[in-house]
């Protein structure tokens, strides 16, 4: 499959390497792999099997698709010393990862007469062998040249995945989005670690204890969706629970308190949609979160 491809992968970070191994598997030609270390770039090449180049440039003057799977900041600045150096062809394939950049970070290489594209995994990648476990499903957000699309579709099903396609303007929207549903999901979880342990749980019983109320929300999430998944006090309209609460992080961990209350106002809007809860009870629970 895609042998009229020779791909070029730079960035040998975790999507690099996962996104190597998986399409070498798929039956990509991948021309070999390339990082800001020599060393990284062996060990990923050792991984997806295919040759460790020390020179980018060396790599990606004979590729014809080349990814750019490096951290946001660096790929206006790869793209750029691609171009510079005569390595972007006629017709090659540009593409890059970011799910918050556009592809017009590319933009010189179109000048050079090749297509880019942003071709964004919508999936958290902690390690590469989670990675090559987590990807089979994942949207993949595709923005950028019309003509590569199919090809995109092609790249996203070796992945077992779909592909969602989306303008520049939802780009950073759309990332923001996936930042809530990941990254501070992870932060959440610390918070209520932390909360655990200053009631005296272990480090690493605090999360342990917690993993199967995640689990049993996630599967709530799954089969009911928003806002049916809501539970707790604020779903309920318990307003001494919520008296309580305030009273106990300002005792506790008076630090977290503007973040709670935050929360806690933003989850009234879903309380109220989910509708259980009367209305003078949410009512009394923005009063007591606004009470200084
Ligand atoms: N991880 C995720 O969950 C995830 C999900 C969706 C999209 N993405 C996107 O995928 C891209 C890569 O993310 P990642 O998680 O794979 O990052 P990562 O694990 O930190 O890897 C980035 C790699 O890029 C290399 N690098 C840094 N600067 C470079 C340069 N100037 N030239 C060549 N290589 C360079 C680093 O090389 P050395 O090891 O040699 O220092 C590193 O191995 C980002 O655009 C990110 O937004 C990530």
């Amino acid at each position: 499959m895609g042998k009229k491809y020779k791909i070029a992968l730079i960035g040998a970070g975790i999507i690099g390497t996962a996104f190597g191994y998986l399409f070498k598997k798929a039956g990509y030609h991948i021309l070999g792999i390339s990082s800001r270390t020599f060393k990284s770039a062996k060990t990923s090449a050792y991984l997806i099997e295919c040759p460790a180049f020390n020179n980018p440039l060396e790599l990606v003057k004979n590729a014809n698709l080349i990814f750019l799977a490096v951290p946001d900041k660096e790929i206006e600045v790869l793209a750029s010393l691609l171009v510079k150096n005569n390595t972007i062809n006629p017709g090659d394939i540009l593409i890059h990862t970011s799910g918050a950049l556009s592809s017009k970070v590319l933009i010189k290489a179109k000048d050079k007469g090749a297509h880019i594209l942003s071709f964004h995994p919508l999936q958290s990648f902690a390690s590469f062998e989670l990675a090559i476990k987590n990807l089979a499903g994942t949207t993949f957000a595709i923005e950028g040249d019309k003509e590569v699309h199919p090809l995109a579709l092609k790249l996203a099903k070796s992945l077992k995945g779909k592909i969602l396609i989306l303008t520049e303007e939802q780009k950073p929207l759309y990332h923001l989005g996936a930042c809530f549903a990941s990254n501070y999901l992870i932060t959440i979880i610390n918070l209520a670690c932390e909360l655990l342990r200053e009631a005296g749980f272990a480090k690493k019983e605090a999360l342990k204890n917690l993993l199967p109320l995640i689990k049993g929300t996630l599967n709530n999430l799954i089969n009911l969706g928003l806002p049916k998944s809501l539970t707790g006090p604020i779903s309920r309209g318990d307003f001494n629970i919520i008296e309580c609460q305030k009273k106990t992080l300002k005792k506790f961990k008076p630090d977290l308190f503007e973040l709670y209350k935050n929360l806690s106002l933003y989850t009234l809007n879903l309380a109220k949609e989910k509708g259980k809860a009367k209305e003078e009870d949410l009512k009394k629970i923005s009063l007591i979160l606004n009470e200084v």
